[in-house]
């Protein structure tokens, strides 16, 4: 897709205007902290795309409308104790991470519930544009189209609040650059880091003590970190009285305990908003005593982002059981705001029209069990006859977990007889277009030569509530990361994604 953007034709110019954007993503705080070669006192710019990628401003606009409503389910099916237990009972049995999670959330189920009724969750709705789907032309004939498709919709650290908006502001300054200035409004606002914050704020005030904390819960070492300071200096920024802290799982097992009428008390300070960046992987809890802290938080007066019934509602197999046709309707039955949620297959034929504002879609690429039944059967050889049509998928976040091509013939074929299967499920693959562009990366000198790239679009909600009230439930801004056309998984933070924004085409 030609945006039309006056891109340098000369091989000096271009590099000119690559090594001032990466001094702007340097003085801009767009970094990162190596990998490779870790110094916390030492920050490099984050990988990105040097120009914004096309992405259609109707299916933009399209999942954007779609956020309440997804936070809204996500909240329904946190509060449902009984479907989560069905949906997870065969996986917790071969999975020991989510029993672990599961185990904290039926401790505190049995005990009446946390001290705390109300939840806060940042989500982050993953999706990518899908070159397949079928719709019909003027004469009624099925032609190829694009529309989005989610890929996973992340309700635990739901990252770069800070890194999405950010991008815009950069490609905004090298759109400038470009003398390209009327182009400028076709990158949408984003407003994530306000808005996150402002969610944690408000939070804050919710629980009610002047003098409480929020507590940011950290990886032992944070590579992202602006992706996390960022949101502790715009909390300040909007709300000077509110202190941040910081703890890794291990520090507060240490030293968190609670107050007689359930606080969360950390060394000195009474915490009132938890929020997790990390516990979303097995690698975070090296003792039974980051687990055991994990329950004392989640017993607590604190209001938890997300709370454990949260994060269990964002694993793959909750998905999956969503995606399924009808459960979504069940938890959306009643629903106020007056939109119809149909889902929508990949590898089923049908047909996409939007028929009012308030028809609205959840396009949802085809997901299937791997239980041990004739569906779980049929799904393993589909697999393993076409493995290059999936991705296979184990209940874990943070990115390189994923199965791919021949590996999902070869462990599907070597895991057909065992329990183990259950705890994986398969996923048709989603097929974006492809585009060209610049990735400018920290360690390695591909700049200058045009790549084939993908992008997958995140969009960001906040929901505050409780059982029988929702407080919040907004919207909140958007982040893009694009990957090489070839590459499976484009985390930004793992290595093989780098930093974008949309540029929205008609
Ligand atoms: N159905 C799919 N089709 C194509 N790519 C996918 C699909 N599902 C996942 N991916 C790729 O794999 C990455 C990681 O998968 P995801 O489900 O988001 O797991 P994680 O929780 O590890 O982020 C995604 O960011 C995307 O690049
Ligand atoms: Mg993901």
């Amino acid at each position: 897709m030609d945006l039309n953007l006056h891109l340098p034709t000369s091989k000096k110019e271009l590099e000119e205007l690559m090594e001032k954007a990466k001094d702007w993503a340097l003085m801009h705080g767009m970094c990162m902290k190596s990998k490779q070669n870790f110094n916390k006192n030492v920050l490099q710019f984050a990988p990105f795309i040097l120009v914004p990628s096309p992405f259609p401003r109707k299916e933009f606009e399209n999942a954007c409308t779609m956020q309440t409503t997804l936070n809204i389910l996500i909240h329904r099916v946190a509060q449902d104790y009984n479907f989560l237990k069905e949906t997870l009972e065969e996986t917790i049995k071969v999975d020991n991470f989510t029993k672990e999670l599961f185990d904290i959330c039926t401790t505190v189920h049995k005990e009446g519930g946390s001290a705390q009724k109300i939840s806060l969750c940042v989500l982050r709705s993953d999706l990518m544009l899908d070159t397949t789907c079928p719709k019909e032309d003027m004469n009624k004939k099925c032609i190829p189209y694009c529309c989005w498709k989610q890929v996973e919709i992340n309700t635990i650290a739901s990252g770069f609040g800070w890194l999405g908006p950010v991008s815009t502001e950069l490609h905004k300054f090298v759109l400038e650059e470009l003398g390209c200035y009327e182009k400028i409004k076709n990158l949408p606002e984003n407003n994530a880091l306000q808005i996150i914050c402002s969610s944690m704020i408000e939070a804050w005030k919710m629980y009610g003590n002047q003098e409480a904390v929020i507590l940011f819960v950290v990886e032992d070492i944070t590579y992202n970190i602006c992706d996390q300071r960022f949101h502790e200096f715009e909390i300040r920024k909007q709300n000077p009285n509110v202190k941040v802290i910081r703890r890794n799982l291990t520090q507060l097992a240490a030293s968190a305990k609670l107050g007689l009428k359930k606080e969360l008390i950390v060394d000195d300070y009474i915490v009132s908003v938890v929020y997790y960046r990390c516990g979303y992987e097995p690698g975070q809890y090296h003792t039974r005593k980051e687990w055991d802290v994990r329950l004392l938080i989640e017993r607590s007066l604190a209001i938890k982002c997300p709370t454990i019934q949260y994060h269990l509602a964002g694993t793959k197999k909750v998905q999956q059981a969503l995606a399924k046709p009808g459960v979504i309707n069940k938890f959306l039955e009643n629903e106020k705001i007056c939109a119809e949620i149909k889902e929508i297959f990949t590898g089923k034929p049908f047909i996409l029209t939007i028929h009012t504002p308030y028809y609205i879609m959840i396009c949802c690429a085809e997901l299937y069990a791997l239980d041990f039944n004739e569906h779980g059967d049929a799904a393993i050889e589909m697999g393993i006859a076409n493995p290059h049509h999936f991705v296979l998928k184990p209940q874990r976040e943070g990115g390189c977990n994923n199965k791919y091509g021949l590996d999902i013939k070869h462990f599907l074929e070597s895991m057909k007889h065992k329990q183990e299967r259950v705890a994986w499920i398969l996923m048709n693959k989603i097929h974006p277009p492809i585009h060209k562009s610049y990735m400018i990366r920290p360690e390695s000198d591909m700049s200058m030569k045009l790549q084939e790239l993908v992008s997958e679009l995140g969009i960001f909600g906040v929901i505050i509530a409780d059982e029988n009230n929702v407080y919040v439930n907004k919207l909140s801004g958007h982040m893009l990361r694009t990957k090489l056309a070839t590459a499976n998984e484009g985390g930004v933070a793992t290595g093989l994604g780098a930093c974008d924004s949309p540029y929205l085409i008609d």
